[in-house]
């Protein structure tokens, strides 16, 4: 689905998120930077954006991988990726050893993932110990006002605009439902730490729309 909607992903991004999305990655950049990290592996990086955000991080290796061949094209493509390793995997079965990165993140990306726990117990594998794990993803808002509002803009909205420009009318409504479906933060809070990670935090982003989890490897 996203190799057929590479080519439009990042306009979309920007229309449907208002532009948020770039102030939600900076938000998840500076906390990985506190980390002082040497190696950075961001999963499922897609067209790129959060690698590039985090050349901001101080960390000399950035490593972005992806299970679609299409969108790491377009990631390719864009000048500010230059010196960013562009890896084509699966995260469910990353391709490296153990212990091998001070941070691991993962924006927008989770939520697609088959086996959410397999992701997540990679992550875990391929971090140092006391490394750093952060998924940046959207969530449902705990207002009621703004949730009906978010959920009027999710199901008709993006569904509309999605198919417009990106001429893919699956992709565009998969989206809500994946966000939908994806569970309440207490519940993915629970999952992170049954795939070996110690405490997580839970910080809400902009009333709630996105959430970022940050854990550390036990
Ligand atoms: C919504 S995009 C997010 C892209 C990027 N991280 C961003 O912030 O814009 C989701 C990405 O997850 C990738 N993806 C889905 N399942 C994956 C998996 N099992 N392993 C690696 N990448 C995966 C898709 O190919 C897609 O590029």
């Amino acid at each position: 689905m996203f190799d057929s909607i590479s080519k439009q992903y990042d306009l979309l991004n920007r229309l449907l998120s208002l532009g948020v999305d770039r102030w939600w990655r900076r938000s998840m950049v500076k906390r990985v930077r506190r980390h002082r990290p040497q190696s950075v592996l961001d999963v499922a990086t897609g067209t790129g954006d959060s690698a590039i955000a985090l050349k901001k991080s101080g960390a000399t290796r950035i490593v972005g991988v992806d299970i679609s061949e299409q969108m790491l094209k377009q990631a390719g493509k864009k000048p500010n990726s230059a010196g960013i390793e562009l890896i084509k995997a699966d995260g469910e079965l990353l391709p490296f050893g153990d212990c091998c990165f001070d941070a691991v993140t993962i924006s927008f990306g989770i939520r697609n993932f088959e086996q959410r726990q397999q992701g997540l117990q990679e992550m875990w594998r391929v971090l140092k110990q006391n490394g750093l794990l952060i998924v940046l993803e959207l969530s449902m808002p705990a207002n009621r006002i703004i949730r009906s509002l978010y959920k009027l803009y999710f199901l008709r909205v993006i569904p509309a605009v999605g198919k417009l420009i990106s001429r893919n009318s699956y992709a565009y409504r998969y989206l809500p439902c994946s966000v939908d479906e994806f569970p309440p933060r207490q519940v993915f809070a629970a999952e992170i730490k049954a795939a070996g990670f110690g405490t997580v935090k839970a910080i809400s982003l902009s009333g709630g729309l996105a959430t970022i989890y940050e854990a550390k490897k036990k």
